[in-house]
């Protein structure tokens, strides 16, 4: 994929630019404008969910293709529904939400669209219910997740994946992902790339970046082997 660089190469990888926008309750948003309180209850106890939608800028059309979109927000109301987040847009209306942000942010280069719809009220209390939610997303300029280009050193984690009645893996839930981060950090700190997590009776269960993907009835996405 040829990518035009627009940004400068002092950004932080994962980082958005200054001129970069955010949909936040209803709005578009500076970026940098676009707060969370300290109060706010998903950052306390990680109640939210989100996905991680690709979008790759093809050079010859002046065009940023994002993939999958509708699918990714179907999966987010799916999220949604088993953590008890309300959200007041049908997927179609996400869709036209997160075009008109691309618009603004106006990268030529690929990206990384994170929507994230969660449990916003300013209190402490651990529960789902009797609690407002907020839905946002924002996007990152966002090459390759790993080099494609080279085979990736992989070791098998200490750490077990996190049991689907423990926090269900159906719902994409933000504060579930401490268990990849533990995973991951591990690896790189013991100088591989990449985990291989097994579950807890020692099957493996997947890689940080989704080295393999699965649909509801079990087939093989590779079109969809990419992160999110
Ligand atoms: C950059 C990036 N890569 C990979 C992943 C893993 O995604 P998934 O758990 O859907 O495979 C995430 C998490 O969403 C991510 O943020």
């Amino acid at each position: 994929m040829v990518q035009e660089l627009t940004r400068p190469t002092s950004l932080r990888r994962g980082a958005a630019p200054d001129t970069a926008f955010a949909f936040l309750d209803g709005e578009f948003l500076p970026v940098r404008d676009a707060k969370v309180s300290v109060l706010s209850h998903a950052f306390n106890y990680g109640t939210g969910v989100f996905e991680g939608i690709r979008a790759y800028w093809n050079a010859q059309d002046e065009q940023l293709y994002a993939l999958h979109l509708k699918e990714h927000y179907l999966r987010l109301h799916r999220s949604c529904r088993i953590m008890r987040i309300g959200l007041p847009y049908t997927a179609d209306d996400l869709v036209g939400i997160t075009l008109e942000l691309l618009r603004k942010c106006n990268y030529r280069e690929d990206a990384y669209i994170r929507p994230i719809a969660y449990k916003s009220s300013p209190v402490i209390g651990v529960r789902l219910h009797d609690l407002e939610d907020s839905f946002t997303v924002f996007a990152v300029p966002f090459g390759t997740y790993i080099d494609i280009d080279r085979g990736i050193s992989c070791s098998v984690s200490s750490w077990r994946r996190t049991d689907d009645n423990a926090i269900p893996a159906r719902s994409k839930i933000t504060g579930a992902y401490v268990n990849a981060a533990l995973a991951k950090t591990e690896a790189q700190e013991a100088g591989f790339d990449e985990a291989i997590v097994l579950t807890q009776d020692g099957h493996v269960s997947e890689g940080n970046p989704d080295l393999h993907s699965q649909d509801r009835r079990g087939q093989r996405h590779p079109d969809r082997d990419t992160p999110g």
